[in-house]
């Protein structure tokens, strides 16, 4: 069983990693933490907390986290996810509310308490993550790995620098690319390549309750998205954790640029180390047709529990 905590800000391609990771037996998600991000803290932990009734993730932890970035404006894409974060799929009402105590709190002493076992998944912009490490910078050795869906060494999305977890906060992000670990950084190289093909979208359709968010979710995100299809980025995160075989990774040196005028929040990858010591692990490829039979083999065991 690989342990997971996943840091979100759910959003439509949130919502369909957390259905991967509901749906993965060999996943044991210890906790979900929310940060402002797709839409505001109020919202994306709403959509948490229904996510986690809809998706039985039974009694893991939603907890809340950091409303803003810790020093820019804030930036958010409502645009691309829907005035909720959730498109047009409407969910039950959560039951149940969040834990006590803050999120970055919550990442902290439950890697404290299981150091080596924990891989943090981070799918929005990095706030909780550098205020952990700031907070106890040992969550560096505690944590087994950290995976994040953001950056690219190509393009952006935001703006044609900066893909959008990284502009959103990009004094988080440089902290924790500096922070000491590698990170494993899943950006729109390879997560432009998992796009819902009407092929998938059909293998959606039949999966009884879950295609109420499957379906919905990936034809309004398809609709909005510049790509020519939605491409569900957030799930190649929590897919390399459960396979990393599926995708080529490729070790850099990854710094963010904090302070371009045009180039803030971009992820400047120089692949070529020198004696350098690489601080991230880079995605370069997927293999997206197996990316998509481990996806909807996950998919189809949850709709069928
Ligand atoms: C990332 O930005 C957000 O809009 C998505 O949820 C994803 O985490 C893609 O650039
Ligand atoms: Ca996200």
């Amino acid at each position: 069983m690989k342990k997971v905590l996943i840091d979100c800000d759910p959003g439509i391609d949130d919502a369909l990693a957390l259905a991967l990771a509901a749906g993965s037996p060999s996943l044991g998600v210890v906790g979900v933490t929310t940060v402002g991000g797709n839409v505001d803290l109020a919202l994306t932990t709403a959509n948490a907390l229904a996510l986690r009734e809809f998706l039985e993730f039974g009694d893991v932890p939603v907890t809340a986290g950091s409303a803003g970035a810790l020093l820019r404006e804030t930036v958010r894409a409502a645009g691309v996810h829907g005035a909720t974060g959730l498109g047009d799929v409407v969910l039950p009402v959560a039951t149940r509310g969040p834990a006590e105590g803050h999120a970055v709190d919550f990442i902290v002493e439950t890697l404290r308490a299981a150091p080596g076992e924990i891989t943090l998944v981070a799918v929005g912009p990095l706030t909780n993550i550098a205020l952990a490490v700031r907070r106890e910078p040992r969550v560096v050795e505690w944590a087994r790995d950290l995976v994040i869906m953001g950056g690219s060494y190509t393009r952006g999305n935001h703006n044609p620098a900066a893909e959008f977890n990284m502009l959103a906060d990009p004094e988080a992000a440089a902290i924790v690319f500096e922070a000491g670990w590698t990170v494993t950084m899943m950006g729109l190289d390879v997560t432009l390549t998992a796009v819902v093909t009407s092929d998938v979208l059909e293998r959606m359709r039949p999966l009884g309750r879950l295609s109420g968010l499957l379906v919905p979710a990936a034809r309004f995100y398809g609709v909005v998205t510049a790509e020519g299809g939605p491409a569900i980025h957030d799930a190649c995160a929590v897919a390399y954790v459960l396979d990393p075989s599926l995708f080529t990774c490729v070790p850099a040196v990854v710094d963010v640029e904090t302070a371009g005028r045009f180039t803030r929040g971009m992820t400047v990858t120089d692949f070529e180390l020198g004696d350098r010591r690489p601080n991230a692990l880079v995605g370069t490829s997927l293999d997206v047709k197996r990316f998509w039979d481990l996806v909807l083999e996950a998919y189809e065991g949850l709709a069928v529990r």
